[in-house]
């Protein structure tokens, strides 16, 4: 298990910011977390857990994952301003943990719009944002799972397009849980200052650089059928993608939409 206090005495400047909370098991770090915010827990909440029953993935998709072989936790943060500013919060989420990787020496950790981390075109993790107004701010439910080793049972179940991939194919030895969580938890608080002085605008022109399938051909999906075909040209300065058709460039945002490569 993650011991809360190794972690905090490897937080640097971001020491005292997360109140870090470690379980053995629950259901899931995300549903968890959500509760406690409903109870009034503050910014900063995080729970980080070995093993989840019932973890969830995006589009209402499970997550499994195997309590040696990955790093499962929720983040509790609050924005000034209405939930409408955060749409592009998952996309600066995925520059924080691509930012903490390298800080371990990973090269060519990619992202896919819009919450998925890639390593050789195989999930490497996932990203869940979930959100919810309150009284003159919005609350963030920044749920993230890593795979560190390939489980014996597929890493992840949220998106059977890709296949899945671990951190120890790409760094050898695998940095030490506490300060790969520690650095996890240092680049969120950045990006998180980041992203409220600024919105996502100010993290695109990095998201972009990370972007997997930029100015490739990709198709849109929903519900498994397609919508829309185009070249990737990126993100919009509030996290929409833009997909350049024959119709010129158009704007596409989340919610059941999912990418393939063409
Ligand atoms: C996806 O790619 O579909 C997103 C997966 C997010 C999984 C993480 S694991 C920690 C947190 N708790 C959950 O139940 N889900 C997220």
């Amino acid at each position: 298990m993650i011991d809360p206090v190794s972690v905090q005495s490897m937080l640097g400047d971001a020491r005292g910011r997360f109140d870090i909370d470690s379980l053995q098991e629950c259901d899931s770090t995300s549903t968890l977390l959500l509760k406690r915010a409903a109870e009034g827990a503050p910014a900063g909440s995080v729970i980080v857990t070995d093993r989840q029953t019932a973890g969830r993935g995006s589009r209402g998709r499970g997550w499994l994952a195997s309590p040696e072989s990955s790093l499962t936790f929720s983040v509790l943060w609050r924005f000034d301003g209405g939930v409408g500013q955060l749409a592009g919060l998952s996309l600066a989420v995925g520059v924080a943990v691509v930012h903490a990787l390298e800080a371990f020496g990973a090269n060519g950790i990619m992202l896919k719009w819009p919450n998925d981390i890639l390593y050789d075109n195989a999930k490497l993790g996932g990203i869940l944002v979930e959100l919810q107004s309150a009284p003159d701010s919005a609350l963030a439910v920044v749920g993230i799972g890593l795979n560190l080793s390939m489980p014996e049972s597929i890493g992840e179940a949220a998106d059977f397009a890709l296949p899945a991939a671990a951190l120890d194919d790409i760094i050898l030895p695998l940095p030490e849980r506490h300060a790969l969580f520690a650095q996890l938890l240092v680049e969120l608080a950045h990006v998180f200052d980041r992203f409220s002085y600024g919105g996502f605008a100010v993290l695109r022109d990095q998201w972009q650089a990370l972007n997997a399938w930029q100015n490739h051909p990709v198709r849109l999906l929903r519900n498994g059928l397609l919508e829309k075909e185009g070249v990737c040209r990126g993100a919009d300065l509030d996290g929409a993608l833009l997909v350049q058709t024959s119709a010129g460039v158009e704007r596409c945002l989340s919610g059941d939409l999912s990418l393939r490569a063409r």
